[in-house]
Parts: C-alpha cells; structure tokens; sequence
C-alpha cells in the first residue's frame, strides 16, 4: 500500500500552483502587521474561521481580500521563498507558479513589485534543490483590454516568465473572450493553459474551446473531460497535460475527482497532481497524492505514472526534461 513517505519521497513537478494561494495565516498576519493593515483577525485560529467556501465563487470571495497584505517586493519575496521550502521538502524538483498580477496591480501595486520579488526567490530556491518558473495568469472575470495591458506589462519580463493561463470566476468568461490575449501570447513565444473547472455550467464547452481554438498545451482541472470520449482522445493525441487538484476539488466540488483521475489515467492521458490553493485546501502536494492515492486504493504504478506525467507535461526543456523520466 501507498504510504504518505512514499509520495513525499517521490520526485515530483508541481504545475497548478498559485502563489497567492500558498499565503499560510501565520504569514498573512505577520505581512499585516508589517504593512499596518488591520485584516479583522489577530490569531491563525481567527483567520482560519474565515476560510469558509463551498465553491468557485465563495472560496474567491475569501481568496482576493486576504492579498491586501502583499505590499512590497518583500512581501511577495517571502509568500514564494516559503512555498519553495516546502515545495523543497515535498521532492518538487521543478514548479511552474501561477500568479495573478492583475489582482495586484488593481489595487496600486506595481507589476515590477510584484515579478521582482517573486523572481528573487526563485533565484534562491536553486540552492535548495528546487527549479521555479512563473506563468502569468489572466482574470477571466475582468476585460479582455485588461488582459491586453497586463500582456504588455508582461511581455518586459519575458525573460522571467514561461507562460500565460486563465483563472479566477469562470461563469459567463469562456476562454475565447481571451482568444487575441493568448495568441499575441503564442506569438511571443509563451506557453498556453487555462483553467477549466469542474462543475461549471459550460465546462465541457470550455474545455472544447480551449483545446480547439486556442491550442493550449495543458488545461487545468478539467477532469470531466471524461464525459466526452473525442475531447479525452484529442488529449492523448496532442499530448496535452491536465492539472488535477483533489484536495481543492473536494473543496468546492463534491469530490476529489479520483475516479475520474483513474480512468485519464487507463486512456494514457498526462494527468497530474497537484496542490492548487495549499494554504486554503488543507494540504501541500505530497498531501494531494496521498489523499487520492488513499481513498481510490491507486497501485504503486499509477502513482509512480502520475509522477512521471507530471515531468512529461511540464514546460522544461526537452533535454532537461530527461533527467527527470
Ligand atoms: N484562483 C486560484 N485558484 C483558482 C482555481 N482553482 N480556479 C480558479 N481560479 C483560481
Ligand atoms: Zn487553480
């Protein structure tokens, strides 16, 4: 049987990441007090009554205040250097990091704040053994000119950022509204993803969008893909990775998708495991495969498969990409 030192022990890339999502209590009220903020709690049991949701919407509700705190290059310094120790301590060999810079920059901080001190760390975190690069996501639930802005911003840092994804409430925002920002981003030479929760409405259609007209090169979440047979065949023959997160999906979703998982799995497609919003869904990477791996009785090998995948549909260069498979 699968125990939680054999997943933490096994070599792992993590690529559903949020940076924001990685803000512990404990951190968020030291950065409080830091930045004189008063957040309406004073103790990690106080923040922790806060963190109430049952779905997309509600968990957002509570997400996007709590990174009032993140002020300062510093700031944003120290969310990610602590994420990338235990990332370090999970056997993460190699993160791609989403970040949302629009929920920054929306409330004065300067894009430049923000992607300096996130990439400052990621400079550090090489001594610890652990490869970081960072994906610009857009909030799909402001405009689309927004995204064009923040494109623009991001485009001065293209030396520190590998991709662009989509994130944030999916209801009513399809990925197409973005279709111009990704392929401007194509253009670049950046990678594509996007988010595609389960349980919305017009997920399925999400999902055929994204893969068809915007030629994303993984989706995240997106495991009722299984509803459809062609949509899961065009997976396995384009090679696109999906991004599964179970302690997050049991979250605002029923369930943790493990059978679902299971059966992307026995049709050969890239799916991996993942942490999402750790400091939010009860649990780090290591955690996310012990969870699944526990409760859907997975074997030694998927496990192990599910590893694998997580290296195969990263983003790291091919030649790289051997040392790890
Ligand atoms: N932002 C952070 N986590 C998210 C998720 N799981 N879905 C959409 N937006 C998010
Ligand atoms: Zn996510």
């Amino acid at each position: 049987t699968i125990t939680p030192e054999f997943v933490q022990g096994l070599p792992k890339a993590e690529l559903h990441l949020h940076i924001e999502g990685t803000l512990e209590p404990d951190l968020k009220l030291k950065l409080a007090q830091r930045n004189h903020i008063d957040i309406g709690q004073s103790t990690i049991e106080e923040v922790q009554q806060t963190y109430q949701y049952n779905d997309l919407a509600s968990f957002l509700a509570v997400y996007y205040p709590a990174m009032n705190v993140l002020q300062t290059e510093q700031d944003f310094y120290d969310l990610a250097f602590s994420y990338l120790q235990k990332a370090a301590a999970n056997n993460v060999r190699h993160v791609e990091i989403f970040f949302d810079p629009q929920a920054h920059t929306s409330r004065g901080i300067q894009f430049a704040t923000v992607i300096n001190g996130l990439h400052r760390a990621i400079v550090d975190a090489r001594a610890l053994n652990v490869d970081a690069a960072l994906i610009m996501c857009f909030l799909r639930d402001f405009t689309k000119e927004s995204a064009r802005q923040t494109l623009l911003e991001g485009l001065k840092y293209s030396d520190k950022i590998i991709g662009v994804g989509l994130d944030s409430d999916e209801h009513n925002n399809p990925p197409l509204k973005f279709s111009q920002q990704f392929a401007d981003a194509a253009a670049a030479g950046l990678h594509l993803t996007s988010h595609c929760d389960i349980d919305q409405k017009d997920s399925i259609d999400h999902i055929r969008q994204a893969l068809e007209m915007m030629d994303v090169e993984r989706l995240d979440h997106g495991t009722n893909i299984v509803e459809d047979p062609d949509l899961v065949e065009l997976l396995v023959k384009k090679h696109i990775g999906l991004t599964a997160c179970p302690l997050s999906n049991s979250f605002v979703s029923p369930d943790m998708k493990g059978k679902e998982i299971t059966q992307l799995l026995d049709k050969g497609v890239e799916v991996s495991i993942n942490s999402d919003d750790p400091a939010y869904f009860g649990g780090y990477i290591s955690d996310n495969y012990y969870a699944v791996a526990d409760k859907y009785n997975l074997t030694k090998d998927q496990v192990v498969q599910l590893a694998r995948n997580s290296f195969t549909s990263s983003w790291i260069s091919p030649e790289k990409k051997q040392l790890y498979l």
